[in-house]
């Protein structure tokens, strides 16, 4: 059974795509033993709850300095010690000492086609407003392991979702929600419950691959 940590920040819809993986049967071998937010109003621990899904929070600016936050952040995961640590929409930098602590044990979902769109200060609506200023036909989602680096890690999942000529920023990101992220994400945490997943110099690899998927 792989216990997983997921890490949200704000709406969860990630989270519950994940929630409702495990329960309809899509993801299997898994069981969410915590949902940590850096922000208390996230709707995604509402969600948690309703599951009875332990929820920590721990508020960066509650803390005397960043050290201090990156301390108990680590310290939190440390205790917990998921098999596997998920990035569903958090917006908190993991620390360099958690990444190392947890190598090739992290992954994020991304709302772009990585290597665009990504890296320092693209995340949320920015994504979208970027892809669509550069007049870009296709985007979509990928889902990566976490390295030192900011959406550089080894790739496992992408989805493409076409840009339509009257799309904004908004219907843009609800679309790779819907079409992308709500799908590779859980199946990506299904195919390393299930050992499927490997990472062979920083490339993965899947057993019996299916891109159609
Ligand atoms: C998603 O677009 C995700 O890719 C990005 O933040 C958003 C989170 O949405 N990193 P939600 O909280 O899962 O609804």
């Amino acid at each position: 059974m792989l216990n997983i940590a997921v890490l949200v920040s704000g709406g969860g819809t990630n989270l519950q795509a994940i929630i409702d993986a495990i329960e309809n049967g899509t993801v299997t071998n898994t069981r969410i033993s915590m949902v940590y937010s850096n922000n208390r109003n996230a709707f995604a621990l509402e969600r948690a709850k309703k599951h009875g899904i332990k929820t920590e929070v721990l508020v960066p600016k509650e803390f005397e300095n960043r050290d201090a936050f990156n301390e108990a952040f680590y310290e939190l995961l440390i205790k917990e010690n998921p098999d596997l640590i998920v990035l569903a929409g958090c917006l908190v930098v993991i620390p360099e000492k958690i990444v190392k602590a947890f190598k090739g044990r992290i992954i994020n979902i991304h709302p772009s086609l990585i290597p665009s769109f990504c890296g320092t200060g693209f995340y949320g609506l920015k994504v979208h407003e970027e892809a669509l200023k550069r007049g870009v036909r296709v985007s979509g989602a990928t889902v990566h392991f976490v390295d030192e680096g900011t959406d550089t890690g080894p790739i496992i999942f992408q989805k493409a979702v076409y840009i339509r000529p009257d799309d904004t920023a908004k219907t843009l990101q609800q679309r790779i929600m819907e079409q992308a992220e709500w799908k590779i994400l859980p199946k990506a945490i299904d195919l390393i419950a299930n050992g499927k997943i490997s990472i062979k110099d920083n490339i993965v690899e899947i057993e019996d691959y299916d891109p159609e998927f």
